[in-house]
């Protein structure tokens, strides 16, 4: 009850009318998290998984029509097996529970990045739950970054330009991008600590706000995300311009 008040007085600062349409979020910090606490990292990948679905829930309630989560870069591969399978092995449990209750919540699920290196069992999943998401009327839409790298996605879209043999120009690129049905992000936000990009979203970040947190991803909720977009709501956008 007291969390659920002192999620209510933050909640009572945010400007509904100002929301952000689009938030974008480097859940970083598992690792860190399940190290504080003496287990596996793979242990603060399970509760950060539950923080996926506990945002995701909260956006569709405040009504901010898209969130985009980082899940695993181009460069996780570079882990060690057993926390990548573990990280795969999470996905599918994910995704299994998500096709159940996808109706019910109604929330669509997008995946961006390169897929074709993504385990067969895992990929069979994700075209499962799009298809499902193609026939929700919601407009209300998750995107999952996967195997994504945004170098590796402005590559993608160069080569599928000239393959098409179309010109170089920004709105090609843009159609050629993972994320091209899907506006920029307004506000993309990195809790765990560090205070960089990562490789998330380079061409589409362009002009986002940015905001850092301390919070380890495990342990972000409402009040966390609240904290965020009053922070974004203070900021003076002016895409190059002057007031
Ligand atoms: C983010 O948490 C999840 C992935 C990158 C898959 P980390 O696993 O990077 O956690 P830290 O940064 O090591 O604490
Ligand atoms: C970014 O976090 C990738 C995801 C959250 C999926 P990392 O933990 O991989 O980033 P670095 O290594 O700290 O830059
Ligand atoms: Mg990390």
């Amino acid at each position: 009850m007291a969390q659920r008040e002192q999620l209510y007085q933050t909640a009572g600062q945010v400007d509904m009318s100002r929301l952000p349409r689009h938030i974008a979020i480097i859940m970083d910090g598992n690792g860190r998290w399940a190290k504080k606490r003496g287990l596996p990292r793979t242990a603060g990948h399970k509760v950060g998984a539950e923080t996926f679905r506990k945002v995701a829930k909260y956006c569709k309630r405040l009504g901010v029509p898209y969130l985009t989560v980082y899940a695993f870069s181009t460069e996780n591969w570079r882990r060690p097996k057993e926390e990548v399978d573990t990280i795969m092995g999470l996905l599918e449990r994910y995704l299994h529970e998500a096709i159940d209750s996808m109706a019910r919540e109604n929330i669509k699920l997008c995946f961006l990045g390169d897929l074709s290196a993504i385990p067969a069992p895992l990929r069979a999943l994700i075209d499962k739950a799009e298809a499902i998401s193609r026939e929700l009327d919601s407009p209300y839409q998750a995107n999952i970054c996967l195997n994504y790298g945004g170098r590796d996605e402005i590559l993608h879209a160069a080569r599928a330009i000239a393959e098409a043999g179309e010109s170089f120009t920004e709105e090609n690129l843009q159609r050629h991008l993972y994320s091209a049905a899907i506006p920029d992000p307004d506000l993309l936000i990195r809790p765990g600590g560090e205070q960089r990009i990562s490789n998330f979203l380079l061409w589409q970040a362009a002009y986002s706000e940015f905001y850092f947190c301390d919070t380890l991803w495990p342990d972000f909720d409402e009040a966390a995300l609240d904290k965020a977009i009053i922070a974004y709501q203070s900021r003076d956008r002016r895409f190059g311009g002057v007031k």
